[in-house]
């Protein structure tokens, strides 16, 4: 991973700025062609990079690839995202790890020495998981859309549910089920644009 930048950082054009935020739209359904192991590995090299607190990387990725799985997981969907969730030609299941305090002399090593009191204090751990993998939720569906994705993500599903299917071995919890995929030829899916609050209702100057 590469750390230098050997161009002058400067503003995205409009087609970038449309593919990850203006024009892009949240999926419903997918193109049929498959999405590679090598562009999986390369959606989760740019997701870690952005912040998240003390640099913690709480957020955890199961990978849906077999028939099986995505049946297992489709019967834990609500039944609004049942279907659209066992058509997709990837499913991924994100979630937090409570654990995050276990690598911290790799991800913080200048806060390694509170390891033993992030270890004594739970609720703490979970609160800052839950806090940055939602954060990180965010960076992983732009990553998606800046390699050409489409993202549906999702909510609606039995997480405890899927802590029991997937995640009784490591402790995972689930939070979110995000379908992907290449956009489909006529945007079929897309729901119409709603409405975004403005700039003057959503912040304020002092
Ligand atoms: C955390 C999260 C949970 C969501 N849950 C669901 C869901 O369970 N079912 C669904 O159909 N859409 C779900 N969505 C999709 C949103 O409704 C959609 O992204 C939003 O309406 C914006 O749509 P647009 O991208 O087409 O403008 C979810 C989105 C996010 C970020």
């Amino acid at each position: 991973m590469s750390t230098t930048v050997s161009e002058p950082v400067r503003e995205l054009d409009e087609v970038a700025l449309g593919q990850l935020f203006t024009q892009a739209h949240t999926a419903n359904s997918f193109d049929e062609t498959p999405v590679s192991d090598e562009v999986l590995e390369r959606l989760h090299e740019l997701t870690v990079m952005p912040p998240s607190a003390m640099n913690i990387q709480p957020l955890r990725i199961l990978w849906v690839r077999s028939p099986e799985a995505q049946a297992t997981l489709g019967a834990l969907m609500g039944e609004g995202n049942r279907d659209k969730t066992l058509a997709a030609p990837l499913v991924a299941v994100l979630a937090f790890d409570a654990q995050w305090h276990e690598h911290l002399e790799l991800l913080a090593p200048f806060r390694a020495a509170a390891k033993d009191t992030f270890a004594a204090n739970e609720p703490m751990r979970v609160g800052m998981a839950k806090t940055n993998a939602a954060i990180q939720m965010g960076y992983f569906l732009l990553a998606a859309r800046s390699l050409g994705l489409d993202v549906g993500p999702q909510a609606g599903f039995d997480a405890q549910g899927v802590n029991a299917a997937f995640f009784a071995d490591n402790g995972w919890q689930s939070f979110a089920v995000v379908n992907l995929g290449y956009p489909a030829a006529d945007g079929a899916g897309y729901r119409e644009r709603q409405g975004r609050l403005e700039f003057g209702e959503q912040t304020l100057t002092v």
